[in-house]
């Protein structure tokens, strides 16, 4: 594990986007593996003025994300893909064919869940995998459990991840009660994980993560395991 302890938001926000931009620049067709929330939204800027200046072509660059709420359509502007494409997709030549999200809206859940893991099959190892970490220790949307869950799933959101992500709603009430996930294995499946984690809310769970017992209590403790995990995060 390689940790990288930087001043503030901007300079995680820079580094992480300086190692997916050096990636497509060697690897013009290079499969990244994308996470939401407000963590890496600096690095998508940051990946945006890059390709303004003329720096990236995203036009061979193929996208996973971890997850999406069920319920919630593309058009929602709290779902997902909505974010995705707020921050990143609509503001770069990437092709809309070569970007992978659960679909919110499938009717049948359990085959929703077949679909997405079976492209996950298909494109195979990511080059990077991009995820932040939960103040309970999610990584995606994989919750606290008994058991580390392999493939992508449906699942019921904690509490703890209701509150955390109301804020982004008008109202609690509003914000999905499940949502799909990539499953542990499925998000291990990439040859580098950079885990972004910022603010006083992630100190504990990151030390806990790193550094704690490895249990899916912890989800993101998992990675402890990982070959090659950069952990960008502040220094104080
Ligand atoms: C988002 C995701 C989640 C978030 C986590 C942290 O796609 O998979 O695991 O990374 O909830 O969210 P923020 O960055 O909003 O604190």
């Amino acid at each position: 594990m390689k940790l990288v302890e930087l001043n503030n938001y901007e300079e995680i926000s820079e580094y992480a986007a300086n190692i997916i931009a050096e990636e497509i620049k060697n690897n013009p067709d290079c499969k990244l593996g994308l996470a939401t929330g407000s963590t890496p939204v600096g690095l998508y800027k940051v990946l945006v003025d890059k390709y303004n200046k003329g720096e990236l072509d995203f036009s061979k660059v193929k996208t996973v994300n971890l997850d999406e709420y069920k319920g919630l359509s593309k058009e929602h502007e709290q779902s997902y893909f909505y974010y995705m494409n707020e921050h990143l997709f609509s503001k770069v030549n990437i092709n809309l064919e070569n970007v992978n999200l659960p679909n919110g809206l499938a009717e049948d859940e359990t085959e929703e869940c077949i679909r997405y893991g079976k492209m996950l099959k298909e494109v195979g190892e990511r080059d990077i995998q991009v995820l932040g970490i939960g103040e309970n220790g999610h990584i995606g949307f994989n919750e606290p459990d008994e058991i580390f869950t392999k493939r992508t799933h449906c699942i019921e959101l904690t509490e703890s991840t209701i509150n955390a992500n109301a804020r982004l709603f008008e109202h609690k009430e509003e914000v999905p009660k499940y949502a799909y996930t990539m499953g542990i294995k499925e998000i291990l499946n990439a040859k580098t994980i950079i885990l972004i984690a910022y603010g006083e809310k992630k100190k504990d769970i990151l030390k806990k993560s790193l550094n704690g017992e490895i249990t899916p209590a912890t989800p993101a403790s998992i990675l402890q395991l990982c070959k090659n995990l950069i952990v960008i995060t502040q220094s104080k």
